[in-house]
């Protein structure tokens, strides 16, 4: 009988270490990991770099609050915004993808005043009450709060059509997962995305990009936004960022920096010197190889070979990659598993969602194709 909360169906594999995209799990069975922890182990397992900083700063100094300067702070700050590419100017670290939403939300109704979000079908943002407000099918599924914080309405995915009679002069944010994880990898599009940056300007809401699974380089480029050439006003980040260690941030565009008052915002692990290290570590690693080179490469070997057995497409965009299946996907994810491959679902029951390590190699996807194929 366990002692932990039972809220999380569970896997058949105990995991006891792991190196590079390989999962050791009692009884010495070897597993490739193809979903990466919810899209957190952007690097794999035992990143030489990553553990290195990790273990350099729990032995120089594991933890000061927010009040206290640090180097490492502002250095991973610093490297954010250069990675994100110089359209924002500030970063506000928090502890969660939920967290940094929450937190985006509540600067869009402080800098607007106005009482309403628009959201978008399929969207997932995490599991507080003003995330969970915004993530779709959540108040039927888990909500659970008597009632949502502030007026929600919801956008159908890919239809720039749909998008003015939801984004209006009451709308304090438009929020949106320019690749939808847990919707089922489905990539919203650079026209649709376009038409949401229009409408917010007409009618001066603010655009967050949600890039909780999307962002720090799942996609092939830094963030989404580059891939599909749309600049938000902000955007959310977690899950890869730390390869692990827990850790999420709020980038800011100068509009938004401007409008922070001191103390309007806040947290005590948010930016703690070992979260610090470890997305500096990250984007050390995304920077100076050619991971989000090789995302892009082996994203595409996955669509040329593994068109095979129940597969009948694609979706998605670099390594949050959706397969689609003639089938239930989770019959295909049980016999992947019991060929030592761990894949995901997603909220479309017929996609199997694709989450690696960024160092995945086409030997790798050899081994999904092969065993695609026996299915
Ligand atoms: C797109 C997106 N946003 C937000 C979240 C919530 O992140 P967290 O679980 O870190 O609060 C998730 C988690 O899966 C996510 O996929």
């Amino acid at each position: 009988m366990s002692a932990l909360t039972p809220v999380f169906a569970q896997y058949p594999l105990e995991v006891e270490h792991a190196e590079g995209v390989w999962l050791h799990a009692r009884g010495g069975r070897r597993v490739l990991d193809l979903y990466g922890g919810h899209a957190v182990a952007a690097l794999g397992y035992g990143h030489p770099g990553w553990t290195r900083a990790l273990a350099a700063q729990a032995a120089a100094c594991n933890f000061q609050s927010n009040a206290v300067p640090m180097a490492v702070r502002e250095r991973a700050a610093a490297r954010l915004l250069r990675f994100a590419g110089g359209a924002f100017d500030s970063v506000f670290f928090v502890n969660s993808g939920a967290e940094a939403n929450e937190n985006a939300l509540k600067m869009a109704f402080r800098i607007t005043g106005r009482p309403h979000v628009a959201a978008v079908e399929g969207s997932f943002h995490g599991r507080t009450a003003a995330a969970g407000a915004v993530t779709w099918g959540a108040r039927e599924k888990w909500h659970a709060f008597p009632r949502t914080p502030f007026d929600v309405s919801w956008m159908p995915r890919r239809e720039p059509g749909a998008i003015a009679q939801h984004v209006t002069q009451d709308t304090a944010a438009v929020i949106v997962e320019p690749v939808q994880g847990v919707g089922g990898a489905f990539d919203m599009g650079a026209a649709f995305l376009q038409a949401l940056r229009r409408r917010c300007d007409e009618v001066g809401a603010l655009l967050v990009f949600d890039e909780v699974q999307c962002g720090m380089g799942r996609t092939g480029q830094p963030f989404a936004a580059d891939l599909y050439g749309v600049r938000p006003d902000m955007i959310t980040t977690a899950k890869a960022l730390g390869n692990g260690f827990p850790c999420a941030a709020l980038l800011l565009t100068p509009r938004v920096t401007e409008a922070v008052k001191m103390e309007s915002l806040g947290t005590t692990f948010g930016g703690g010197p070992m979260a610090c290290a470890a997305i500096e570590a990250v984007i050390e690693a995304l920077e100076s190889g050619d991971l989000l080179g090789n995302v892009r490469r082996v994203s595409q070997y996955v669509r040329e070979t593994c068109h095979v057995g129940p597969v009948t497409g694609f979706q998605g965009e670099g390594f949050l990659l959706g397969l689609r299946m003639n089938r239930p996907a989770k019959d295909i994810q049980a016999a992947l598993l019991a060929r030592d491959i761990l894949t995901g679902t997603s909220g479309d029951p017929q996609v199997l969602r694709l989450l690696p390590p960024y160092i995945l190699g086409e030997e790798h996807v050899d081994l999904l194709k092969g065993a695609l194929a026996s299915l």
